[in-house]
């Protein structure tokens, strides 16, 4: 009998200075973490909106947590401690059937985009196997004064009247884009080269290597990594959201001035080919080299029929230096 209690209390003894040791002081010590710099509190609305992600169970297929590997590069830089300091209890999430939203915020700015994803995502990304939210939304005569209808092709329109988002779909869509990383001053991530970035060899005779040339397949890539989800991998954009860049004049016009200034820049409240596109197109100049913006841009002036005059890493970084003063 009193081994049976030594062993019984010694155990429970044990894990329970375990779960002290393991579980407790560590979680008291990282609520003591100060916001990291540039983090902010969530506003009212978006508060909401974390309410809505997690009563719709966002984090089944989401992750917010961006871990140092090399394949969690395309979400942004590692996550840190201060990052959650506003956001607790953490939906760090654990399922990433879905790409992670750390910086959804920032890379994917789009209140249009994210409206019409989440009413259906075959609208944006005719592959996704993401569930539609279209509950979230209301389909009604008219829209209200005030209330910008959900820009829909007509493939996913309802057949009468228009989609308005409801408050809910407001706060979660306000959430979505709170969801920001602010760089952290002097972290530099580690270097990842593109599988392009094979070394040159110079010519045989010891002649230096002529100057890259337009590397098609990285501009493909990085077209289908920054631009299909608006322009589609088609080119053909989405009818009365994103324009096609087929047969667009900016990317059919020898000079690229325009082309490299929107890509550089952004562009909002512009017609293009007749229409004004109700959303704002992001700017990229943060996000893309030169090299990697004259392949994007060659891509584009190569594909889908277009056939116009190539740019080089040189044109846009005479663009760029535009932009800086
Ligand atoms: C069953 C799994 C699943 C659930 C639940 C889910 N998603 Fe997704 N989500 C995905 C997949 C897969 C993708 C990638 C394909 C796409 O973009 O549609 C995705 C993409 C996204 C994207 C675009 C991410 C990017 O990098 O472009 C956003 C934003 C998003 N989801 C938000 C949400 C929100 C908000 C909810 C909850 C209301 C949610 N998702 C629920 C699976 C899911
Ligand atoms: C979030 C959606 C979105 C993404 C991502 C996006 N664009 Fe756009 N793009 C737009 C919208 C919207 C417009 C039209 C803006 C307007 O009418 O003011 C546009 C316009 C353009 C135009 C036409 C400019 C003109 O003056 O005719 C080009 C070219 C273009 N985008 C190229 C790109 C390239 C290249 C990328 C990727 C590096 C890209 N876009 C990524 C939404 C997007």
């Amino acid at each position: 009998m009193k081994a049976l209690i030594l062993i019984a209390g010694g155990s429970t003894l044990v894990y329970a200075i375990l779960a002290v040791l393991m579980g407790v002081l560590p979680g008291i010590e990282l609520s003591k973490t100060p916001p990291g710099p540039g983090v902010e509190s969530l506003t009212p609305l978006a508060a909401k909106g974390r309410a809505v992600y997690v009563a719709n169970g966002c984090s089944y297929c989401h992750t917010q947590q961006v871990r140092p590997l090399p394949e969690d590069r395309v979400f942004g830089r590692p996550t840190a401690a201060g990052d959650l300091v506003y956001q607790t209890p953490e939906l760090l999430g654990s399922e990433r059937n879905g790409p992670d939203l750390s910086n959804i915020g920032n890379r994917q700015p789009s209140k249009v985009w994210q409206y019409m994803h989440l009413y259906d995502p075959r609208s944006v990304q005719p592959l996704s196997i993401m569930p539609d939210f279209s509950f979230l939304f209301r389909v009604v005569a008219e829209a209200p004064p005030g209330v910008t209808p959900v820009a829909l092709p007509p493939a996913y329109a309802p057949k009468h009247g228009v989609v308005i988002p409801t408050q809910k779909a407001v706060a979660l869509v306000a959430y979505l884009l709170s969801l920001k990383q602010p760089p952290i001053p002097g972290y530099v991530p580690p270097a990842v080269p593109m599988p392009s970035a094979v070394p040159s060899t110079p010519a045989a005779g010891g002649a230096p290597a002529a100057a890259p040339a337009f590397d098609a397949t990285e501009g493909a890539q990085l077209f289908s990594q920054n631009c299909a989800v608006c322009h589609q991998a088609n080119g053909e954009g989405i009818t009365g959201a994103f324009p096609p860049l087929k047969g667009n004049a900016a990317v059919l016009n020898d000079d690229p001035t325009q082309q490299l200034h929107v890509i550089l820049e952004g562009l909002s409240n512009t017609n293009v080919g007749g229409t004004v596109y109700p959303g704002a197109m992001p700017p990229f100049k943060t996000v893309l080299s030169d090299s990697q913006i004259a392949n994007i841009v060659d891509h584009e002036r190569t594909s889908w029929g277009n056939n116009a005059k190539l740019v080089t890493p040189a044109e846009v970084a005479t663009e760029r230096a535009k932009l800086k003063h």
